[in-house]
């Protein structure tokens, strides 16, 4: 067994009985093995420089995914940081917990976030329930929510309106992205409790304006919760500068982490805030249950408990460290740039309705349009049988049309045979 190997499972095993780790104890997907380095490994980041990367994703030749916004592939260096911990972890009955740490500071600073501010969940949903199962809300409270949400960012508040007498207040978006801000905050109210709004919308991939929003729930004293499943690795987020009070996102999207893994930012001034909730072990600071102490951790680990696979997440801090190589400008751009391409190509068909806003402050990797001349469940349907392509039908507040998300393993090429068949199916 390699030297650097069995010292790993030492430490695996020390850490197991209650023996402190050496301080310098690094990040598990290190210590599992070198990084196969994206960048060294594909060369200079020129000429064909995304063809190479997108080599580095498992999915099929001839096969066009643009569903990313769904589900992300995951390459092949997460895949594999994932299989290599579990085998550890399996040769000795570890949990691995201890190396958590570690991983949610690298993500966390992905993020723009402190370590304490970061739970490390299992997906956006479960976030998006911690808020709003936590937040104190009050017979007559208003909850202000966007109509663009997607159903697990709405679900959780309509539950908790039900519970607590709350009232849903829900915001029509300005498709052009301009006036989202004047919209959104024409519905608040001295009743307002809290604004839940997505960074870039599941529907048609919208940027919304989350730093002005965040400004006005502050100074009203009004929560800015958000939804930012779509945003996580699509751009650079950073939550500091955002300075919102909540914010759920998940791995298993636009960071190509492995799928279950999800991250809950509650900000620093916020970590006390939020009742109810799971706990259990590793949730708490001081436990003595004769005694009937219990006080729970001043961090977001709070909402952590129990057994977790720490396999996964040592696959999510090797996804960042991914997107860290790549670098995520790079990948704003490039997804951008598609994205941009993808509209050119359709703008002057006549046949085609675009959603997504071309103004690059209010869009990012997303399109989404409808066929005038075709249903989008059979655009769905030939899409996927007669040319492999994997789009998302978007029925959402019934605008009835084609979602395409451009990841950075897709391409210019993809994206012309998208076009080409679209055009054939409606011309059929
Ligand atoms: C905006 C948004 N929020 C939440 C979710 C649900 O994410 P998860 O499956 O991680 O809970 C999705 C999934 O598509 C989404 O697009």
């Amino acid at each position: 067994m390699p030297k650097k190997r069995r010292e790993f499972i030492k430490k695996i095993l020390l850490a197991g009985i209650g023996v402190e780790l050496a301080p310098s104890i690094m990040r598990a997907s290190e210590q599992l093995g070198p990084h196969e380095s994206t960048l060294l490994s594909i060369g200079e980041q020129h000429g064909n420089y995304w063809e190479r990367l997108s080599r580095k994703f498992p999915l099929l030749k001839n096969y066009y995914y643009f569903n990313n916004a769904a589900l992300g592939s995951t390459p092949n260096c997460v895949s594999k940081a994932v299989h290599d911990c579990s085998v550890i972890l399996e040769s000795t009955g570890a949990t691995g917990h201890h190396l958590v740490q570690n991983l949610r500071t690298n993500i966390a600073s992905f993020l723009g976030a402190n370590a304490t501010e970061i739970a490390l969940i299992r997906n956006a949903t479960e976030g998006m329930n911690i808020v709003a199962n936590g937040i104190k809300l009050e017979p007559g409270d208003e909850i202000v929510i966007t109509t663009h949400e997607h159903v697990s960012g709405t679900m959780p508040w309509v539950r908790a309106a039900q519970i607590t007498g709350a009232k849903i207040v829900f915001a029509e978006l300005d498709l052009s992205g301009e006036a989202n801000y004047e919209k959104i905050l024409a519905l608040t109210s001295a009743k307002t409790k809290v604004i839940v709004f997505s960074h870039v919308t599941c529907t048609t991939g919208m940027v919304l304006p989350v730093k002005r929003i965040a400004s006005w729930c502050r100074k009203n004293n009004v929560y800015a919760c958000v939804d930012g499943a779509q945003a996580a690795g699509m751009i650079s987020v950073d939550l500091h500068d955002l300075e919102v009070d909540f914010y759920t996102t998940c791995g298993h999207k636009w960071l190509y982490g492995p799928k279950e893994t999800g991250m809950l930012y509650v900000s620093e001034r916020n970590l006390k805030i939020l009742g109810g909730g799971y706990v259990g072990a590793y949730s708490d600071a001081n436990y003595d249950a004769k005694n009937g102490i219990l006080e729970l951790k001043n961090e977001a680990s709070r909402y952590e408990y129990g057994t977790r696979n720490t396999a996964l997440i040592v696959g999510l801090g090797r996804a960042v460290d991914f997107i860290k190589e790549i670098g995520i400008e790079r990948i704003q751009n490039r997804g951008a740039g598609l994205k941009t391409y993808l509209h050119d190509l359709l703008k002057d068909m006549p046949e085609v309705e675009i959603f997504t806003p071309n103004n690059p402050e209010f869009s990012a990797s997303i399109l989404t349009f409808r066929l005038k001349t075709l249903d989008y469940k059979e655009a769905q349907k030939l899409l996927i049988t007669k040319y492999q392509i994997r789009i998302r039908g978007i029925y959402e507040n019934e605008i009835n049309g084609i979602r395409v998300s451009c990841a950075c393993y897709n391409s210019e090429k993809q994206i012309e045979i998208l076009v080409a068949a679209l055009k054939e199916i409606m011309n059929a």
